[in-house]
């Protein structure tokens, strides 16, 4: 039987690079999956692909109120929570921290780390009920990044957001350990998604140079494939995996070895 067979996975923005794969990975293994992400029609269109009964809601995570309706939505659709993904995330512009326009601080902040508190503030209770009815509580595995386990030049807000995230992470894994939640978190350095497509529009198209930037001081000097992070993520979510609680997981070619 597969990994997943028959658990509920929550995956916040699905439609993005990790999002999507990590969402076909959980589909293939056998999950059933609750799927969010902002734009209705894109979400709507990537369910209808995928092998596995979907549930999909769009919205913003910086509403605590999405947060709340999605995991109503997996109670209410398949009866539990079993599995939260909590990706949605956005970079910042790529400048020293006094150029950092204060709305945009303010809007990293808000979807990259309240984004995050509000996810885990309302899928806790409902994995801690699930504990206590059937000894079965559930996982939660956030993307963080190398950026929350160190400095990040020209990515200041970001990295304070994704340092909160881990806060969060270790927090609330040492709160709910005995309650049969384990709360992980994944740190990928640069991935190839559109975030890194992103940077090289920002470096005026000189993909090879804007790559050169961002693979210095990698010790593998190249950037991650998505499919080299999304086997973390897996990991980090396997049942199996039971005694793993509160870790941050690099996944970075060798930055945080050095
Ligand atoms: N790609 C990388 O190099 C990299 C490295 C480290 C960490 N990360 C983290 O991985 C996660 C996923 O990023 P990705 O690389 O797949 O980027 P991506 O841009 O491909 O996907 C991000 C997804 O989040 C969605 N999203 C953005 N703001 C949202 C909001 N307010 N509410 C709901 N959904 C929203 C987007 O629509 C998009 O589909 C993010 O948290 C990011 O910080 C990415």
């Amino acid at each position: 039987m597969s990994r997943f067979q028959g658990l509920t996975v929550l995956v916040t923005g699905a439609t993005g690079g990790f999002g999507r794969r990590t969402a076909e990975r959980f589909a293939d293994e056998g999950a059933r999956l609750v799927l969010s992400d902002l734009d209705e029609s894109s979400l709507t269109e990537f369910a209808s692909s995928l092998q596995t009964e979907v549930a999909t809601l769009a919205g913003n995570v910086a509403d605590e109120t999405l947060s709340e309706s999605l995991v109503e939505l997996a109670v209410k659709r398949f009866g539990s929570l079993d599995i939260a993904i909590n990706n949605a995330g956005v970079a910042q512009s790529f400048v020293k921290l006094p150029q950092v326009p204060s709305d945009e601080a303010r809007r990293i902040i808000e979807i990259d780390l309240l984004g995050v508190f509000y996810a885990m503030k309302h899928q806790i209770p409902v994995m801690e009920k699930q504990n206590r009815a059937n000894g079965h509580g559930g996982t939660i595995v956030n993307i963080a990044s190398v950026a929350g386990l160190a400095g990040a030049p020209r990515l200041s807000v970001y990295a304070a957001a994704k340092h909160g995230v881990m806060g969060l992470t270790r927090s609330a894994a040492a709160e709910y350990a005995s309650k049969g939640i384990r709360v992980n978190a994944v740190c990928p350095s640069y991935a190839r998604t559109n975030m890194v497509g992103d940077f090289v529009k920002l470096a005026g198209g000189r993909e090879a140079e804007a790559i050169a930037e961002l693979t210095r001081g990698v010790p593998m000097k190249r950037v991650a494939e998505i499919d080299e992070v999304i086997e973390v993520i897996m990991f980090a979510a396997d049942p199996k995996n039971s005694f793993m609680t509160g870790h941050a997981l690099s996944v970075d070619g060798g930055i945080t070895a050095i």
